[in-house]
């Protein structure tokens, strides 16, 4: 390939986010409510998972393609058996700069304890760990299988003591359910190695229920913490971060806000996700994918994989959340949004 990708919006193409399991060991009220994802839910056999030699291949083409972060998703990706072989043959791939690759991981962290020395040592930069609450009696209800909160926070001193940091750490908030913990969880992080950023609770998949009246904006966040803790904006760290940063007047670090509900970051919108089974989405909202593991398992040259993905992307014109309305979002009306757990959060 020759040149930058650019997409209709003349958004270049950088980050990737790849699934590697549809399956969770949580059930988070605004992922996989129980009601929806029981034990008669329908997950992906086997067979259907893209094996870790084509998500290689895929990765590879495109890395020539200017992708310069991979994450890796789920579901919880350390569900997936021997992962870290899948992260030391991202690891090997070679970049177009020279530059190393940023090899990322989400996960809610209940197997990060066990699996963080394996991971960094298979080539793993840094992980993310989803957190809701620091009080036990409201992160068991967050996660709803009653999995205690000590558990992901002796994986995340796991994660900074193997050297997978900065270790960030995000809360999805929920109006009524876990704002309560909004501030014990900036006094718990202020000051220490981890970087907490807070995620507006979003309209995505069709089965969370999700309803504005839930939303707490990332400004009344940051009005809560500021009032008790002073901050001032701080500049991204580069185009296209998810997150504004928000940094601590004493100087004792920052927080981060992803508002993609109040705020829409599509504008340098500059991911792509590649889920489970083989479908590269454009958008976290999108209702179809584009089947590759039709293309990878048919045979076809590199070459040919390659010109279909540039299409892909050259052709994209997404920017769900500053277009989306009450009607698009709450109502899910017509076409079905993809789940989270299945596309890659
Ligand atoms: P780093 O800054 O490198 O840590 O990566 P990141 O912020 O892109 O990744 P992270 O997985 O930490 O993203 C945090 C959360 O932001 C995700 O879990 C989603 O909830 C949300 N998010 C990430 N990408 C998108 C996106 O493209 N659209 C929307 N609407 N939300 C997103
Ligand atoms: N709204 C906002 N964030 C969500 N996540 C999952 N579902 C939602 C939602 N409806 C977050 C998880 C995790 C990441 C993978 O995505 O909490 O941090
Ligand atoms: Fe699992 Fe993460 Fe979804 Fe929670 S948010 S159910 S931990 S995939
Ligand atoms: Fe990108 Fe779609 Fe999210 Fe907008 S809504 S930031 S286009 S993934």
């Amino acid at each position: 390939p020759s040149g930058l990708l650019l997409d209709t919006l003349g958004r270049p193409l950088h980050d990737l986010r790849i699934s590697v399991t549809d399956r969770c060991n949580f059930r988070c009220v605004y992922c996989m409510p129980k009601e929806v994802f029981d034990k008669d839910y329908a997950y992906l056999p086997h067979s259907d998972l893209l094996s870790f030699e084509e998500i290689t291949r895929v990765a590879r083409i495109f890395i020539a393609h200017g992708v310069e972060k991979i994450r890796l998703t789920g579901g919880e990706p350390l569900l997936r058996k021997h992962l870290e072989r899948l992260v030391g043959m991202l690891r090997a791939l070679p970049t177009p700069s020279g530059r190393p690759l940023d090899l990322t991981l989400t996960t809610n962290g209940s197997l990060l304890a066990r699996k963080a020395r394996a991971l960094k040592d298979a080539g793993l930069d840094r992980v993310t760990v989803s957190l809701d609450a620091l009080d036990d009696t409201v992160f068991r209800q967050m996660n709803d299988v009653d999995f205690a909160v000590a558990d992901v926070l002796h994986g995340l001193d796991a994660a900074h003591a193997a050297g997978l940091g900065p270790v960030k750490v995000n809360m999805v908030v929920k109006r009524g359910t876990n704002d309560s913990q909004i501030l014990p969880m900036a006094r718990h992080f202020k000051g220490s190695p981890f970087i907490l950023r807070f995620i507006e609770y979003m309209d995505v998949g069709a089965s969370n229920g999700w309803n504005m009246d839930e939303v707490i904006p990332s400004a009344e966040v940051i009005r809560r913490i500021g009032a008790e803790l002073p901050l001032a904006p701080s500049a991204p760290n580069y185009t296209g971060e998810t997150a504004a940063r928000w940094r601590y007047l004493d100087g004792s670090g920052e927080v981060g806000v992803i508002s993609s509900v109040t705020q829409a970051f599509c504008h340098d919108c500059s991911r792509l996700r590649l889920s489970t089974e083989g479908k590269l989405y454009t958008c976290l909202f999108a209702t179809r994918g584009h089947d590759l593991r039709a293309l990878l398992r048919s045979s076809r040259p590199d070459l040919e994989l390659s010109g279909a993905v540039a299409q892909l992307w050259r052709g994209r014109t997404d920017r769900y959340s500053e277009t989306r309305t009450i009607d698009t979002a709450g109502l899910q009306r017509g076409a079905k949004k993809v789940e989270m757990s299945y596309i890659g959060g």
